[in-house]
C-alpha cells in the first residue's frame, strides 16, 4: 500500500514530519523533504537513503505559494508524479510546565 507512493512533507526537518519520513521510507515510500532549514533536510536525506530508502529535498518555506510549487515540482521531477502531501508544517506553541498545577487544581476534575 505505501510502497512506491510519493509522499511529500512539509515540515520535515524535526518532529512529526521527520519521524513520519523515516517512518514512511522504511515502508518503501519516495519521500520529498520539505521545511526552511536545508541543512537539516540534507541530513535526514542522506540518512534516509544510507538506511536503503529514498529521499530528495527542497529547501520549503509554506507561507511562500511559489515555495510550494517548487515542492511539487521536485516530487515530479524526481519521480514522476505526488501521492501525498503531508502538509504538517506548523509551530505548536508549548505549555510552561508551571502552569500544570493550576490546570490541575482549577480547571480538571482529577
Ligand atoms: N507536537 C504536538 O504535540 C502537536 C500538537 C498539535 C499539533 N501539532 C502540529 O503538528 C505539526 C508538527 O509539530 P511538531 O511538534 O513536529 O513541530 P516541530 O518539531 O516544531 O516541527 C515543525 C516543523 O515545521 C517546519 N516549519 C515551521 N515553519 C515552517 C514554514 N514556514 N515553512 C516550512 N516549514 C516550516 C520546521 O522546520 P523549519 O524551521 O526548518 O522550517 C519543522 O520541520 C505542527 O503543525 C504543529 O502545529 C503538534
Amino acid at each position: 500500500m505505501i510502497k512506491g507512493k510519493v509522499v511529500a512533507i512539509t515540515g520535515a526537518s524535526s518532529g512529526i514530519g521527520k519521524a513520519t519520513a523515516l517512518h514512511l521510507a522504511k515502508q518503501g515510500a519516495k519521500i520529498v523533504l520539505g521545511a526552511r532549514s536545508e541543512e537539516s533536510l540534507a541530513a535526514l536525506a542522506e540518512q534516509i537513503t544510507g538506511e536503503g530508502g529514498l529521499a530528495v529535498y527542497k529547501s520549503t518555506d509554506v507561507r511562500k505559494r511559489d515555495s510550494l510549487e517548487a515542492l511539487v515540482k521536485k516530487a515530479r521531477e524526481q519521480y514522476g508524479r505526488l501521492d501525498v502531501l503531508f502538509s504538517n508544517a506548523g509551530r505548536c506553541p508549548s505549555v510552561p510546565w508551571t502552569i500544570l498545577p493550576w490546570m490541575i487544581g482549577n480547571r480538571w476534575s482529577m
